[in-house]
């Protein structure tokens, strides 16, 4: 949700928190602030709404001081308000806090403090952190002292960076399951949220586990456990390419990173693929694993869409039993786990909070856990039992694309190796698929080249509103998505149906002018799905039909025909989705909404 970042060095904090806070304002972006370590103290500079008003403020005030923190806000506790706004500090201003997460007992917490004759300045539950920390930093003197007590007292879930005005020279850390990060430099030290903050600056990185505290100076950190014991820990060096955190010429991240999907399609497939052969050893995925007897994948929003795809693709060629679950559910229905099931978890960020925990709830059951990831180090992959890391490099835009491409192809990897370890393909038919989805990127391309076709359809239906998508099987996972990529970036409110189920009352929503997409790529149902747009036809929808090359359904009176070229059915929502991400771009750009960052969203929700 939110982006937090530090710096403690010999250069000036203010601007390289800026610049930091810009490359991560795609986590959270209703309002910003820093915090500086001056000569005089601690100064503190805030504003409502885009960073780059909180960019003008800050540049009109001489903030000095070489130790400093900074946040851009999702507000969760609130409202959007340069007062709402982090940093936020101790009634005393002994204490400056910025915070990821959220305080679940803030409420309890702030009555003792209010009855105490506490008098808070904000709606946050971010203040009551600081509160606490400088209340227990006045009786007990020693900041790593008042961050443990206020970690044993606190309930929920926080990545916090602490200034205290005493300690000039130092930037105080904890962390619980909200991710936060440690850079190396030469002589100077940096904490963010996410590695697209400091990769301009470095690559070594420590990552802040959970319930550790650290102290950072810049000559380097310490870390400790929650009773303040010293806690060993190597830096790692990230890979990231650094031209994934710019745009690089493109008008959007969004944009540039539809485009970037047939080579995170080949690179995440050439990871795997070597000599006609999947080999998941890297991430010590051996042949026990893949021979479960049940099959559970669990998500969030994109991320679950992808196993709602990959449940029909496994099951129908590999014939073992596959539930997708909203992680936000699974982690609270007391799941009813049986011998040899197997939870695959898949999420871009890896820091999904409620795909965390269901990992967590998965391994309390004595399940085994696979995650799909795409962010190295992230929290997922640390605690899953093993991750398979797509290859789609940093993804920017809230909305997913290239990540959501990769994840498709990890699956289907993973779909061939049950179906031939479960005896269900052949080395026929498992060297044809795997010519199939090697030939995805390919087929990728050509519908990409024909954007123009989708800007124009876009351009047209500007006024568009109450969209349905229908399709069945595997083609109703693409309507979730091509749904959701809609609603979130146009906010045009957009409905995925099963086609098969409209009629059973959702079709009274159909009236003159509403637009219908069916996605048909399947022959066996094909024609059921074109039966289902001519009922929507003969109630005055315009209807768009998104389908694969050589599907038999034939033109009948859709509107619109948009084709995807052909490929193995199990494998078209690859293609699929790019028609129904390149409209909701197009319409969110033609709308005038900031398609990168739509509103009331963020990247990576690391809250409940
Ligand atoms: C996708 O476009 C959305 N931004 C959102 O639904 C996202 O897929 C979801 O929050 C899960 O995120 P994750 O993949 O990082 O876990």
């Amino acid at each position: 949700m939110c982006g937090i970042v530090g710096y403690i060095g010999k250069k000036q904090a203010a601007p390289i928190l800026l610049e930091g806070l810009k490359k991560l304002e795609y986590r959270g972006y209703d309002s910003a602030g820093i915090a500086v370590q001056s000569g005089q103290g601690i100064e503190i500079v805030k504003a409502q709404g885009r960073l780059s008003n909180l960019v003008e403020k800050a540049g009109g005030m001489s903030l000095k001081g070489t130790a400093g923190i900074g946040h851009t806000r999702w507000a969760t506790h609130g409202v959007p308000s340069e007062c709402n706004a982090h940093p936020h500090c101790s009634a005393d201003g002994a204490v400056t806090v910025v915070h990821n997460g959220i305080l679940e007992n803030f409420r309890e917490l702030k009555e003792e403090l209010a009855k105490s004759g506490y008098i808070f300045a904000s709606e946050t539950d971010t203040e009551v952190i600081a509160a606490l920390i400088g209340g227990h930093y006045h009786d007990c003197g020693d900041p790593l002292c008042a961050l443990s007590r206020f970690m044993k007292q606190a309930r929920g879930t926080y990545a916090i960076a602490v200034l205290f005005r005493d300690f000039k020279d130092e930037i105080y850390l904890a962390r619980k399951d909200s991710p936060m990060i440690v850079g190396v430099g030469e002589g100077e030290m940096f904490v963010a949220s996410d590695v697209p903050a400091i990769l301009s600056y470095t690559r070594e990185v420590y990552y802040v586990d959970n319930l550790e505290m650290a102290r950072l100076k810049a000559d380097g950190a310490l870390f400790y456990d929650l009773n303040g014991k010293i806690a060993e820990k190597q830096p790692v060096t990230v890979d990231m390419d650094p031209s994934a955190a710019e745009k690089e010429g493109w008008e959007h991240f969004m944009l540039k990173e539809i485009h970037e999907q047939p080579r995170a399609a080949a690179d995440t497939f050439r990871r795997y693929v070597r000599e006609g052969k999947i080999d998941f050893s890297e991430a010590g995925v051996g042949e026990e694993l893949l021979k479960p007897s049940r099959i559970v994948i669990v998500g969030c929003g994109s991320a679950y869409h992808v196993g709602a795809a990959l449940q029909y693709v496994i099951e129908e060629l590999a014939r073992i039993p596959v539930r997708v679950e909203l992680a936000s559910e699974f982690r609270y229905r007391n799941f009813i786990f049986e011998e040899n099931s197997l939870v695959i978890a898949i999420s871009q960020s890896g820091e999904t909070a409620d795909t965390l925990a269901a990992v967590r709830e998965a391994k309390a059951h004595g399940a085994k856990t696979l995650a799909v990831v795409n962010v190295q180090g992230s929290s997922i992959a640390r605690e899953a039992d093993h991750t398979l890391f797509t290859v789609a490099g940093a993804e920017i835009a809230v909305a997913t694309t290239k990540a959501y491409s990769a994840q498709l192809i990890v699956g289907y990897l993973l779909a061939l190796e049950f179906a031939r370890l479960n005896g269900k393909m052949g080395e026929k038919e498992y060297a044809s698929s795997l010519s199939e989805i090697a030939s995805l990127p390919e087929k990728m391309q050509t519908i990409l080249a024909r954007k123009e076709e989708y800007r124009a359809f876009a351009a047209e239906r500007f006024n568009v509103h109450d969209v349905f998508m229908i399709g069945r099987g595997v083609d109703y996972a693409v309507c979730m998505e091509g749904a959701l990529k809609l609603k979130e970036v146009s906010y045009v409110h957009t409905e995925a149906y099963a086609a098969g189920e409209l009629k059973h009352g959702t079709i009274s929503l159909i009236e003159k002018g509403t637009l219908v997409v069916g996605v048909l790529s399947r022959n066996s149902v094909a024609e059921k799905t074109a039966a289902n747009l001519e009922e929507v036809i003969s109630r005055g929808a315009n209807v768009v039909c998104l389908m694969r090359e050589g599907c038999t359904a034939g033109r009948f009176g859709a509107e619109t025909v948009w084709t995807v070229p052909s490929v193995a059915e199990c494998f078209a929502p690859s293609l699929l989705v790019l028609p129904l991400q390149l409209f909701s771009y197009y319409l969110s750009v033609r709308l005038g909404h900031d398609v990168d960052k739509p509103r009331n969203l963020a990247k990576s929700v690391t809250v409940e």
